[in-house]
């Protein structure tokens, strides 16, 4: 006879072998549900990723096809956006009604401005500030230039007080193809530090904006600095892009926030962007660096990375105005003027001209005596006046921005050293 112990030992582990099978049975379940899981996790990056090469491919198809266009190219106003803190967004579009060539985040667009009371039209670079995957537009955000805090009597900015004023919605104006070595690589994928300082934010947002819509993963901080929240533009978007790509960190700098103003809240650090906020907020210096702003935050922020061990290749920037960022490299520059009695030959058409100090640069001779040139930012640092010099040589009043070649000069912030002949 089988005792009731024995019974119930056999019932117990009956019951033992049951719970265990359970157990399998919920185990092998969970780790199929996990291994699921982390299989459609896989399956969602691998369509991010195919989607992000997708999109460039398309990119670079529509590179091929889409013909940019030399010289001047109609385009109207489409849209007029007030972004506060005196910027303006103008969007663009082509008046011809054919596709829009793309370009590189950070390139900029040059106008050519037919001011009522000028005889000449006015040449002004603007950044592009939309990502180049927007491909029915382009969109330019420009700052209203006041006159100076210390000469608040000088008249105020030409080229940017005529597009807040006087340029409209459906009015015309003339735009150069995309242009400028100031860009992000989209092709690329390693980390980079964005840095905008006040309307310098304008190439930043395109680079920002173009990551995020590429669907790349590329490790992105931004820092944008301005003085308080007047000048804080597109915050919304900002914080949106922050939540939804985990890659992208915004970190906001108010040098002179506001009394009601609170950090943590309104802005992320109460002071300018610099190498030592860098130190403190980045896992490390092993970034690519993107610059634009006021001269003297590009040349505190260009010798600081430098002293921090970031190499020349890693550090890109752009001038909005006269170059002031001292390059490492040999520029064949000369830090004296030239005097006066030089003979400047216009070679191509056939023009002499005696340099008599009363011009500010080469390209001002070039226009006061009927020689068309190309020009764009008039500053250095655009290199749409480059031009031949056959002979003789040239001193820069200022720094090249953009180094030209060899055997060539950039009219704009040139004057004639010795007798000279250009191929203009
Ligand atoms: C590559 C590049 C990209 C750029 N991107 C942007 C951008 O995205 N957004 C943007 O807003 N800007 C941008 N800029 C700057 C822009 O091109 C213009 O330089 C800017 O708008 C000022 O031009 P303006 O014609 O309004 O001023 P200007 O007429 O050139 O005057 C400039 C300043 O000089 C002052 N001034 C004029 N006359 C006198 C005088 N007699 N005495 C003392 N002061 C005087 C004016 O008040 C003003 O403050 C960019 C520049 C470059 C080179
Ligand atoms: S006009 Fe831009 S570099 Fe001379």
């Amino acid at each position: 006879m089988i005792g009731t112990e024995v019974i119930q030992a056999i019932g117990g582990l009956i019951i033992v072998a049951a719970f265990a099978q359970l157990a399998v049975l919920l185990y092998g379940t969970w780790r199929g549900a996990a291994l699921a899981r982390v299989r459609q996790d896989l399956d969602n990056e691998l369509l991010r990723q195919r989607v992000a090469a997708e999109t460039l491919n398309r990119e670079v198809e529509r590179n091929k096809t889409v013909a940019t266009w030399s010289g001047f190219r109609k385009f109207r106003i489409r849209d007029k956006v007030q972004d506060g803190g005196d910027i303006c967004s103008f969007y663009l579009v082509p008046h011809d009604g054919k596709a829009l060539p793309p370009f590189a985040p950070g390139q900029y667009l040059t106008f050519n401005l037919r001011l009522p009371d000028r005889d000449k039209p006015l040449v002004r670079c603007y950044s592009l500030s939309d990502s180049p995957f927007q491909t029915d537009y382009y969109r330019v955000s420009i700052k209203r230039q006041g006159p100076p805090p210390r000469e608040p009597e000088a008249p105020p900015g030409l080229g940017s007080y005529f597009f807040h004023d006087a340029l409209n919605i459906g009015d015309i104006v003339d735009v150069k193809a995309p242009s400028g070595n100031f860009f992000l690589d989209l092709s690329k994928h390693n980390p980079v530090v964005l840095i905008g300082g006040g309307v310098g934010l304008t190439p930043m947002l395109s680079m920002l904006n173009a990551i995020c819509e590429s669907g790349s993963q590329r490790e992105t901080w931004l820092f944008y600095g301005v003085r308080n929240g007047d000048e804080h533009i597109v915050q919304e978007h900002l914080e949106a892009l922050e939540a939804e790509h985990e890659h992208v960190h915004v970190q906001i700098c108010y040098s002179d926030p506001k009394d009601d103003e609170v950090e943590g809240r309104d802005f992320d650090h109460g002071c300018r962007i610099s190498v030592e906020l860098f130190k403190r907020i980045l896992p490390s210096n092993n970034f690519e660096f993107y610059i634009c702003g006021p001269p003297p935050m590009m040349d505190s922020l260009t010798s600081d990375l430098r002293e921090w061990d970031v190499p020349d290749r890693d550090v890109n920037f752009e001038a909005f105005g006269p170059a002031s960022v001292k390059k490492t490299a040999t520029a064949t520059v000369s830090a004296e003027t030239s005097s006066v009695g030089q003979v400047v030959t216009f070679a191509r058409s056939n023009k002499k001209v005696t340099w008599d100090g009363s011009h500010g640069s080469l390209l001002e001779l070039a226009e006061d005596s009927g020689i068309a040139l190309d020009s764009g930012c008039r500053a250095g640092s655009c290199g749409s006046c480059i031009t031949a010099v056959k002979t003789g040589e040239v001193s820069y009043m200022e720094e090249p921005g953009t180094l030209p070649e060899d055997g060539s000069c950039l009219t704009c912030i040139a004057v004639p050293k010795t007798d000279l002949a250009l191929d203009a």
